[in-house]
């Protein structure tokens, strides 16, 4: 579903941000992306998301190159980031019909999707209320709801529960892991351990632009002879990082 081949990123000649990234993300799969601040993880998901280009190598999605099938690839993507700015004055419920439209989704079932949609994240009793009175947490669930408005079978999420309470985060977590089941291929990031342990099928510790090691939590910390996740990335970081 999503291949990412000798992917690199600089911005000036001086210094190369994503230093040669490959990996492969199947069907029902969870890719966590796991590293330190300024390793370079949300700059390659926006590259995988086609939002920004490589310096080189390559991304399909889908068995889509961005260079030919750019529109085809964005109706297959759900690109979410802690960036993404809802218009303050707006509410979910405009928002939503905004990008129903936007995505070609047939008026007849636009209110069923959103009233699913808005049940399942609790945000009926804001749907109306304007963006800048809403909460984090519930800004948030909008955008996840947002983003996901047609049901893209790839999704890349950077930090989803970043800065959402426990059961705001369990919300996301669950959803997360519903859509796994269903079968779409998913990307995140994430400085939240727990997160990456529940959810990750497969992780990749990300450390100055490189993907040092890459596997299951399990295999993780058999690679670096640790015995927790936690210090199986610690290790990874010290071994792997240059002052
Ligand atoms: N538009 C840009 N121009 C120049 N440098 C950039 C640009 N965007 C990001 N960078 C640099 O790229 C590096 C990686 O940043 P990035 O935001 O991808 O890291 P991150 O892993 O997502 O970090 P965090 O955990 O803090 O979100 C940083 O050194 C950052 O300063
Ligand atoms: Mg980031």
């Amino acid at each position: 579903m999503i291949t990412v081949k000798d992917v690199r990123k600089s911005y000036d000649k001086s210094s190369e941000i994503i230093k040669g990234v490959s990996f492969h993300v199947e069907k029902g799969m969870i890719y966590g992306l796991l590293g330190p601040n300024g390793a370079g993880k949300t700059t390659l998901m926006q590259i995988i998301a086609t939002l920004s280009k490589p310096s080189s190598g390559t991304v399909t999605i889908c068995g889509l190159s961005p260079e030919t099938d750019l529109l085809e690839i964005h109706k297959k993507i759900g690109f979410l980031t802690t960036e993404i700015k809802l218009d303050p004055l707006s509410s979910p419920n405009k928002l939503f019909d905004f990008f129903a439209e936007l995505y070609d989704i047939p008026s007849g079932e636009v209110e069923n999707l959103k009233k699913t949609s808005f049940e399942r994240f609790g945000i009926e009793p804001f749907a109306d209320k304007k963006i800048i009175e809403l909460s984090t947490g519930m800004k948030q669930k909008v955008s996840i709801a947002i983003s996901l408005i047609h049901n893209p079978p790839v999704i890349i999420f950077d930090e989803p529960t970043n800065g959402l309470d426990i059961l705001t985060s369990k919300q996301v977590t669950d959803y997360l892991l519903e859509l796994r089941e269903n079968g779409h291929a998913i990307i995140l990031s994430t400085h939240i351990f727990s997160v990456a342990e529940q959810l990750c099928d497969e992780i990749g510790i990300l450390v100055d632009g490189n993907i040092v090691a890459s596997g299951s939590v399990s295999e993780l910390i058999e690679l670096t002879g640790t015995d927790s996740f936690e210090k199986a990335f610690f290790d990874l970081y010290v071994k792997n990082h240059k002052e």
